[in-house]
Parts: C-alpha cells; structure tokens; sequence
C-alpha cells in the first residue's frame, strides 16, 4: 500500500541507515515510542518542568485518548512526540526513525510524509475554499495543480464532504469545517494522525460524528490515532486512555 511506502520512500539517507535496527528493536509493532522523555520549558528562575520522563509505546492501529488536567503537559507531549517540538532529554521514535537525529528539515519532510495533525481550531485560511486548504500542504510541496486537486477531493470524500468543496470555511458549519481539517490531515495518506482537542469547539452530537469519523478511519484504513481529549467521551471510544498528572503519565485504561 502506498501508505507503508510513504514511510520508506520519501525520507532522505540518514533516516534509511537509522531505521534498520530499530525494526528487529523489542515491540516492533509499535509505531510510536518514548523513552523516558522530559521538556523544560524556560532558563532558570522560570522553569517549567513540563513532561517529567514520560515513557510510551503506541501500536499500529490504535486508537489512544490522552487525558488529564489543564496543564498537565498533554499539548507538550502532543508536540514532543510528533516533532513538532524538540525534547529536553530521553528519545522519541516514530516507525522506527529516531526523529531526534534528524535535521530541521529532514524532519519536517519525515512529518509531512507520515504525519497528519488536527487541532481545535481548524487553521483553516478562510480566503480559500475547503478543497483549496485541503490540497495546499501538497502544492507547498510541490505536487501537481492537478494531482494535488485529485488528492484533495479524494480526502474531502473520506471525510464525507465532496459536495462541498468549493465552500469557503465561513459557510460551512463547525463540524464540516473539522472534517476539513481532518481531510487535509490525510491528504498525504500519513500513517498517524495527531489531534489536539479535535472536539474541544464542537456541541456533543458533532463531537460524536467528529469521533464516529475517526473510529471508521481507524477501523476500516488502520490509522493510529492519538488523540488528546477533555473529553470522556471521546476517551470512551479510544483503544486506551492514559492519564497524565504533572508531566507524567499515572494511570493508563484499557478499553478494547
Ligand atoms: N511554550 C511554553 N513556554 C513555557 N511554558 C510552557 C509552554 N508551553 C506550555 N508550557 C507550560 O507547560 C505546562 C504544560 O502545558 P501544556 O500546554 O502541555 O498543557 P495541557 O495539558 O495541554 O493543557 P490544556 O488542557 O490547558 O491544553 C504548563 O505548565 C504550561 O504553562
Ligand atoms: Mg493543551
């Protein structure tokens, strides 16, 4: 599937040398794993421990909830496991890839390739229309007009939203504009999807065809989601939540 070749194509030599030994590594089903992670946020008098040694494996597949406080640290783990943002100590790697050994650049090609985010607010150019912020990661990246419209209506139609294409994000509602942002997430057929508070800005019976959407993304197409959620019961419809409390991981459920 295109989808696995995604994670081996793209990605320039360093990646290739690094991610051979990794696959014979213990839990070689996993497609996400920290190791004993810690950010610090600040210098000095204004430090902010805020992962204290988190230590995670998500496999193939799931479908994981993270949850707990305000402030526990759920957007910063969000962030150092994707690479969106750097660690202070211990590794992260994702499908095998040590993602800290990577360049700047490399890195956010490995993100592109592999990688789809999702977040609360949609970031969603509202001068465009949903096909347009769809297919724009793929024009940046210098795919085809063509394909790249291709590819963007492909994704629009995952997310049930074909018709709709030529609207502008202020004509459509809350729930159509996540499915927007849900689309563009996949346009690149990434093999993990990251979301920040996907529901976070929707009333509850949006919030649960927003989750519907992502358990048949996840069921039928097999793409690990992991999910930080205020949400229980969004959490409810997760392979497994774990519970965050200060920085660290207390408690973890498992629920299918
Ligand atoms: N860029 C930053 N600079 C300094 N401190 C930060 C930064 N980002 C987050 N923090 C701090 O790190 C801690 C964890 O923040 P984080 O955003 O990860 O929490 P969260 O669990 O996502 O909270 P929420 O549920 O409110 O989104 C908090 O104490 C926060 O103030
Ligand atoms: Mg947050």
């Amino acid at each position: 599937m295109s989808r696995t070749n995604g994670l081996t194509l793209p990605v320039p030599a360093p990646v290739a040398r690094a991610a051979a030994p990794a696959a014979a590594a213990p839990g070689a089903g996993s497609i996400i794993t920290l190791d004993r992670v810690t950010k610090v946020y600040g210098a000095n008098g204004t430090r902010v421990h805020a992962l204290a040694g988190v230590s995670l494996s998500v496999e193939r597949g799931e479908m994981v909830a993270i949850m707990g406080q305000s402030g526990c640290g759920k957007t910063t783990l969000l962030n150092c496991a994707s690479g969106l943002d750097d660690v202070t100590s211990g590794s992260v790697s994702i499908a095998g890839q040590d993602i800290a050994t990577l360049s700047d650049k490399a890195r956010t090609t490995f993100r592109a390739h592999n990688m789809g985010f999702v977040f609360q607010t949609y970031n969603l150019l509202p001068v465009l229309s949903a096909v347009e912020n769809v297919e724009l990661p793929l024009v940046v990246s210098g795919v085809s007009p063509k394909e790249a419209r291709q590819r963007a209506q492909a994704a629009l139609e995952r997310v049930g939203l074909r018709a709709q294409g030529e609207k502008r994000p202020a004509q459509l509602s809350g729930g159509q504009r996540q499915r927007v942002t849900i689309a563009r997430s996949l346009v690149n057929n990434p093999e993990i999807v990251w979301a920040d508070e996907p529901t976070g800005a929707l009333d509850s019976r949006t919030a649960d065809d927003i989750i519907t959407l992502m358990e048949t993304l996840n069921e039928d197409q097999g793409l690990t989601f992991v999910i930080v959620t205020h949400d229980a019961a969004v959490g409810a419809r997760c392979h497994r939540i774990i519970h965050m409390v200060d920085g660290a991981i207390v408690h973890e459920e498992r629920l299918r």
